[in-house]
């Protein structure tokens, strides 16, 4: 194989791997122990045994999910405007995703809208613009909405998690756990009439249940806004439906898809 193969070959195998972004001009060796200063190179390995070099800030940050989720709820109650909440998700430091992202992605689209949805969390165009479903499943996203004559005008799109899960792998249920209580807050300052689930992740980790996107589709969903709820009496209908990117793999689905998106515009144009 010739060198310029062999280069081919590996970043391939990079890309495959999940490692799709230039992230510095540098590579780091992340594992390589640092040294200690120069000078105190002697008189610390005098004083103590050597210890084992733990990561504090990464131990922070992942070892304890409920920790991170306690403290997300909290500053999650506090926000009172969605422009505070996108303050409070960008400095949250309880998901390790913020670490690998390029951008925080929030939301698009208006948030005065009576249709909101929300996806798994951004791929590689989205973490690069910082805007949700602005790649290949956003355009495909887009096309639906027209099809029930919506646009980012009057939708309102967000994801379960706002930071790109690293070589678009699923999120973790640690992430999503973490990030929980920042969607739930984003759900209930924007109180839409509709909100539409975009696959799974989206369907099981709101309603809380463990089926599978394949049940729980094509039929309408109380989504309790937790506090603000009054016993259900202000639950938001939520409809599941197949993800974009799924329908891109799968358009015999497509069908199934537009039965839900139809049953959603019905549902809005009701009075
Ligand atoms: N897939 C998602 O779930 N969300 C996005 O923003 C993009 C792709």
């Amino acid at each position: 194989m010739s060198r310029q193969t062999d280069d081919v070959a590996l970043l391939r195998f990079y890309v495959e791997a999940g490692a799709d972004e230039a992230i510095a001009d540098q590579p780091v060796n992340r594992l390589a122990a640092k040294p200690p200063a120069a000078t105190n190179i002697r008189t610390q390995a005098q004083k103590t045994p050597a210890q084992p070099r733990i990561d504090r800030r990464s131990e922070l940050v992942l070892g304890s999910p409920d920790a991170a989720e306690a403290t997300a709820r909290e500053q999650a109650a506090a926000c009172q405007t969605l422009d505070a909440l996108k303050q409070a998700v960008a400095a949250f430091e309880g998901c390790a995703l913020r670490d690998t992202a390029t951008n925080l992605v929030f939301a698009d689209g208006n948030p005065e809208a009576d249709l909101m949805l929300v996806g798994e969390g951004p791929g590689a165009e989205e973490d690069r613009q910082g805007l949700p479903f602005v790649g290949p499943s956003g355009r495909l996203l887009d096309r639906m909405l027209a099809a029930i004559g919506r646009d980012r005008s009057n939708a309102y799109i967000t994801n379960i998690v706002p930071w790109r899960p690293p070589g678009n792998r699923n999120p973790s249920a640690d992430e999503t756990t973490a990030c929980l209580p920042f969607t739930s807050r984003h759900i209930a300052l924007v109180r839409p009439k509709v909100l539409v689930l975009l696959g799974t992740t989206a369907a099981k980790t709101l309603l809380g249940t463990t089926q599978g996107i394949t049940r729980l589709r094509g039929r309408w969903h109380d989504y309790s806004t937790g506090r603000d709820d009054n016993d259900g009496q202000n639950a938001i209908a939520a409809m599941p439906t197949y993800h974009p990117a799924y329908l891109l793999r799968q358009p015999a689905q497509k069908q199934q898809a537009w039965q839900d998106f139809i049953a959603i515009k019905l549902r809005l144009d009701a009075k």
